[in-house]
């Protein structure tokens, strides 16, 4: 398998280039030319020379890199059915309509969508004066939308949304989280009293962290370290030592001292990889939690897609939609430049 990849990648030299994010299993990730989290990898796209880009990652991110890809390039991910649970909780024509009723009254709401979302959904913020945002940059993208007009939206993730809108110091009276049952029937106009509007998702995976879990550590151990994504639950980010993206835990990790014990809240794949990089501590997941869609890209239909890189199906993103879904993935590269 190893040596079918190497001899594509010999072949092809610098017109491929395979991007992984953290998350992917180690025999995936060994394959990488680029490792990264979200943001970085979306910022890496621009630069990016190779006629054919492979994403091992979940489909969101490969449809990101075929939006900001050059028309030649050629974007491509091993498993097309690897999805997210969490970017599968909006509808695009859903948040169309949710975004119209908060804005029946001539407000003007502006939504700012997780990068976890479709193509589509980030159509309708780059339609609406809206952008994106990732795990490392929500500060900055939810300050900046806050700017744009007399309220935010913020979408899918409700969990994200309340960790960074605590980081800015919003007042929680002025938060509310929607309800979206019945095609968003319960939603009402935007009211001034409220700054922040939450479309009500989350990821299953970590949403499998629970305060409990911290309580009981913290009781076996106190000078345990805890680290924890900000899609876990508020309370749960509140208890830890620090929260961020995927690179943040990485680093917060690696900047432990020597011989400390560390829990990591995220997926286990990139846990399982920091404990064999940093032997001289003890890192363990705050509970064992896989994404089961990351792990469909593997080693095999990574290897597979390379070998059928002419004939395979790329990742493609219908113009009317990329077009304003690039605008909002603009916005957000130039507002954190
Ligand atoms: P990052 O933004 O940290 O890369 O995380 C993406 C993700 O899907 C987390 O579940
Ligand atoms: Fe989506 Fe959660 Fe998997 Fe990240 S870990 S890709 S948010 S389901």
């Amino acid at each position: 398998m190893n040596k079918e990849i190497s001899a594509i990648r010999a072949r092809l030299g610098k017109k491929l280039c395979i991007l992984a994010h953290h998350y992917q299993a180690d025999d995936v990730v060994r394959h990488a030319d680029i490792l990264g989290d979200s943001l970085e990898l979306a910022r890496h796209i621009k630069g990016l020379e190779a006629q054919h880009i492979v994403f091992c990652g979940v489909h969101f991110m490969a449809e990101t890199a075929a939006i900001l890809a050059r028309p030649e390039q050629k974007v491509h991910i091993p498993d097309l059915g690897a999805s997210c649970v969490m970017a599968n909780m909006v509808p695009a024509p859903l948040a169309e309509e949710v975004l119209a009723r908060l804005n029946r009254g001539g407000a003007r709401i502006i939504p700012l969508t997780y990068v976890n979302s479709s193509a589509a959904v980030k159509a309708v913020c780059g339609n609406h004066g809206g952008s994106v945002c990732t795990s490392a940059n929500a500060p900055t993208m939810l300050r900046w939308a806050l700017r744009q007009g007399d309220g935010v939206l913020f979408l899918p993730d409700a969990n994200l949304g309340r960790n960074t809108a605590r980081i800015l110091g919003l007042d929680e009276n002025r938060i509310e989280r929607l309800d979206i049952r019945g095609q968003g029937r319960f939603v009402p106009a935007a009211d001034p009293s409220r700054q922040l509007y939450l479309w009500p998702g989350l990821c299953a995976v970590h949403a499998k962290f629970h305060p409990g879990q911290i309580s009981a550590i913290r009781a076996e151990d106190p000078h345990a370290l805890i680290y924890v994504h900000p899609e876990c639950d508020p309370e749960v980010v509140g208890m830890a030592d620090g929260a961020g993206s995927t690179t943040y835990l990485i680093k917060a990790v690696a900047e432990a001292p020597s011989g400390s014990t560390v829990y990591v809240g995220t997926e286990f794949s990139l846990v399982n990889r920091l404990a064999a990089r940093h032997p001289d501590k003890t890192i363990r997941p705050l509970r064992t939690a896989l994404c089961s869609n990351m792990a469909k890209v593997t080693e095999a239909n990574l290897s597979r897609m390379l070998q059928e890189l002419g004939t395979a199906q790329p990742v493609r993103v219908e113009e009317h939609i990329a077009r304003p879904a690039r605008l909002a993935l603009e916005r957000m590269l130039t507002a954190c430049s």
